[in-house]
């Protein structure tokens, strides 16, 4: 039979009769406490854990095995481990193979948590955290140490969108050093609009939290590896006591049914919103990693399989701090929240010199042309279309000095 595509796979995955019992969706299963018949159930329960059978609830019950078959399935690794949040996932992923000592080399523009979490709790552990700027492509090589253990890529990247040249970051980081961890958060694609272990990196992180519980009324984390690392990463993940509870796993199970029809509309909308949003007068750039204008877009349309509802745009203009509220507070169906991926439209807003703080990198070295004026990141929720564009048309008007 042909390969299937992405949408008959986000619907089948996970639901073989094991884990469904003969319904539709797999089953819930809450559990603690595993009861073994016997001496030698134990026993074989023993030797197995680890393996998809059933142990200790922070092992997983059916219902986190389906979503873990899952996702292993849809990313192509050998097993997947569950987290509370994706802020889980990433520490955990990175706590799992760097140890004192070691060197880490970190996207610059990766999600500002993930920043903190290097350099304040690595930095206790006398890991080194360095940073590079995500257009850095090939030149990564000479970044690298004898003693560094992971390199951390985000991609696009978080706020500023840049899409990294993996295909060569990961070619030097292999030719240098081929032990070397390579690891990225791929929150933004889903897991599945880029498929980076089939791109030679090692974990494909993501918070599921986002598109894949994609109402934004949960949190998880998710962190798919291949055949070298699952084992490492497991073990770690469990010794470390990681674990989501079942409910939250089966919103992410249903979650992965739609997913693929609401990606295609949250693309949809966005890129009708930042085509007009780059009619604008007073905006200077899109940063939408399927337009032109997104740094590293070329890159977005050699790896990437589509797109989705994130992305920024920034003002020829610095909004005065006056003008920023007045845009920011007024708006009727763009929220101001952190996070992204569910139904609803969401907005944030940054200053030039906030920018500066969360980006680890000279942003005008590579990422050309530098500019200095007000930034937004707007996540494009399933409304209407020209409901959000009146939205938007409104708070130009608020922040026009005529
Ligand atoms: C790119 C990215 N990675 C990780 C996270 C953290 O995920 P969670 O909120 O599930 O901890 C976020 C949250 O906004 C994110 O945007």
């Amino acid at each position: 039979m042909a390969e299937k595509k992405l949408e008959t796979s986000l619907v089948n995955a996970g639901r073989s009769p094991k884990f469904t019992q003969g319904a539709v969706n797999p089953i819930i299963q809450r559990t603690s406490s595993v009861i073994f018949d016997s001496v030698a159930a134990k026993r074989h329960a023993t030797q197995n854990r680890g393996k998809s059978e059933l142990f200790y609830g922070r092992r997983g019950t059916q219902t986190h095995f389906s979503f873990q078959a899952a996702m292993a399935e849809l990313e192509g690794g050998a097993g997947c481990s569950l987290y509370p949040s994706g802020a889980a996932a990433v520490s955990n992923a990175i706590l799992a193979f760097a140890a004192a000592g070691d060197h880490i080399l970190l996207t610059g523009s990766t999600y500002d948590p993930t920043q903190s979490f290097c350099d304040k709790i690595l930095s206790r552990m006398n890991i080194t955290t360095e940073y590079f700027d995500p257009m850095i492509g090939e030149e990564i090589a000479e970044l690298i140490k004898p003693n560094t253990k992971v390199v951390f890529l985000e991609s696009p990247g978080s706020i500023t969108m840049e899409v990294q040249d993996i295909p060569a970051i990961v070619r030097a980081v292999r030719r240098v050093n081929p032990e070397i961890v390579i690891m990225i958060d791929n929150t933004w694609a889903a897991g599945v609009l880029f498929k980076a272990l089939e791109f030679g990196i090692d974990i494909s992180i993501q918070s599921g939290t986002k598109y894949i519980i994609g109402h934004s009324d949960a949190m998880l984390g998710i962190a798919v590896a291949n055949e070298r690392c699952w084992a490492q990463l497991r073990e770690n993940s469990y010794l470390m006591g990681q674990i989501a509870d079942a409910d939250t796993v089966y919103m992410a199970s249903r979650g992965l049914r739609t997913l693929a029809i609401r990606l295609k509309q949250h693309e949809k909308s966005s890129l009708e919103i930042a085509r007009w949003l780059q009619q604008r007068t007073e905006v200077a750039a899109v940063y939408h990693p399927a337009l032109p204008s997104c740094p590293g877009h070329k890159n977005f349309i050699r790896d990437f399989s589509g797109s989705n509802g994130l992305f920024s745009f920034q003002l020829k203009e610095q909004l005065t701090p006056q003008q920023f509220t007045d845009y920011l507070d007024n708006f009727h169906h763009f929220k101001m929240a952190f996070s992204w991926g569910g139904f609803e439209s969401l907005i944030l807003g940054y200053q030039p010199e906030e920018i500066k703080i969360m980006r680890q990198y000279d942003i005008s070295q590579r990422t050309t042309p530098q500019r200095t004026g007000t930034l937004f990141r707007l996540h494009v929720g399933l409304e209407n279309v020209q409901d959000l564009i009146d939205d938007l048309t409104e708070g130009f008007k608020r922040i026009s000095v005529d």
